[in-house]
């Protein structure tokens, strides 16, 4: 992020703390309740989000080596990322151009050909069919009619896009803007190194996943022994790119950092950013790696979710944390330690109160879910959310 913005971000946070004031989105909002709970509604949201708008499917860290890959099960259909062997990011749907079977079954590996398990094909990782057995007894094909279907894909500032649908377009203008484009510009997300995987499957809309983590009022409360040791809560900054949104929330961390002089300020060090990637991720940047959550749909239902979280390092702190001791009890170095604890607050604590809430709509005893004055992000994800889908924003009261 740039010098002059972290400052900016970081006295904003040090006002409210001595004020004790938080940011202000100036009115209540209230959301109907069927914006979690209607199958109709989910439909649209499917067609409209997952199916037919780019995904960032992970970070360039996660393909680190050439001839890598990862395939990716998320919009209804299989998808396959490699990194081929001249080092550029390609996707394809996975789906074998000789009869459908899906090509490649693993999660993620390092490989250069991937062989149909059903007949046999073979594609190399520029998407091109190499080989079929017995062809002589099979008959001849045009070989150059048979590779895998390729799908749009990019990789800048460290993101990986991929465009579900073949004749989709990836417009990062459209999606990011100039002002986080050259935001992230400024980071250096393209050296993060993937460290390690977990998901979480609740029993709630994919929404309220997001949702959690557009506030920090609930840190005293929820998270009064977690996280809310390490941060301030109810103390934040706000601002909103396109469709995207960027919380910053407040560390305990800022007391001592305020004292060093401004040149010496870090927003990592005084804050967690939160990056609202619309419409599915979630994104924090830390001062170590990095954080990237993606919310899906599971099972064609507005009730049911899921929440992909990928730790990343930088390699310099990956070869620190090589050098600590590692617990004989989990296996783990501190580092991988503490990132484990962060996801587990997210799972035991936030998704568990979350999956109460979608619980208490699917009730029909709440009519509206409620986004207070200090939960500006969550107003704009909404708003967005309906001018996404053509319905009408919701008034401030
Ligand atoms: S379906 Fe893939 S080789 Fe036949
Ligand atoms: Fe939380």
């Amino acid at each position: 992020m740039l010098r002059e913005e972290q400052n900016r971000l970081l006295k904003g946070l040090i006002n409210h703390l001595d004020l004790k004031t938080n940011v202000d989105a100036g009115g209540i909002m209230r959301t109907p309740a069927d914006t979690y709970t209607c199958e109709d509604r989910f439909n649209l949201e499917w067609e409209s989000f997952f199916k037919n708008h780019p995904q960032i499917i992970g970070l360039s860290g996660d393909l680190a080596e050439r001839n890598s890959f990862f395939t990716v099960e998320e919009f209804g259909s299989s998808i396959i990322a490699v990194r081929d062997s001249e080092g550029t990011f390609k996707a394809y749907a996975n789906v074998c151009s000789h009869r459908g079977a899906q090509v490649e079954q693993e999660k993620r590996g390092t490989k250069s050909k991937f062989s149909c398990p059903f007949h046999g094909w073979t594609f190399d990782n520029k998407g091109d069919l190499v080989g079929y057995p017995k062809s002589e007894h099979f008959g001849e094909i045009d070989k150059d009619c048979y590779g895998l279907k390729e799908l749009p894909s990019l990789e800048k500032h460290g993101f990986l896009w991929v465009h579900p649908n073949a004749d989709g377009e990836i417009n990062l203008n459209d999606l990011l803007g100039e002002k986080l484009e050259q935001e992230f510009e400024a980071w250096d997300f393209d050296r993060l190194i993937l460290s390690n995987e977990d998901e979480y499957q609740t029993e709630m809309n994919w929404k309220l996943a997001i949702d959690t983590f557009g506030e920090t009022y609930h840190f005293s409360v929820l998270h009064k022994d977690s996280l809310f040791q390490a941060f301030h809560g109810n103390c934040q900054m706000f601002d909103s790119f396109k469709r995207n949104g960027r919380l910053i929330l407040c560390k305990r961390d800022i007391d001592e950092m305020r004292k060093l002089p401004e040149k010496d300020w870090q927003i990592c060090t005084g804050t967690l950013p939160v990056y609202y990637l619309f419409p599915n991720i979630i994104f924090m940047p830390t001062p170590e790696g990095a954080f990237l959550v993606k919310e899906y749909p599971v099972e064609d239902s507005p009730h049911k979710s899921v929440s992909k979280i990928s730790f990343y390092f930088y390699p310099e702190a990956l070869e620190a944390a090589k050098k600590m001791e590692v617990s004989p009890e989990t296996g783990m170095n501190p580092l991988e330690e503490l990132y484990n604890a962060f996801g587990s607050v997210i799972r035991d604590e936030d998704y568990l109160v979350a999956a109460s809430s979608h619980q208490g709509l699917r009730s029909g005893n709440l009519d509206f879910l409620t986004f207070g004055r200090n939960e500006p992000a969550l107003h704009h994800y909404h708003n967005t959310y309906r001018e996404a889908l053509g319905l009408q924003k919701l008034p401030l009261k």
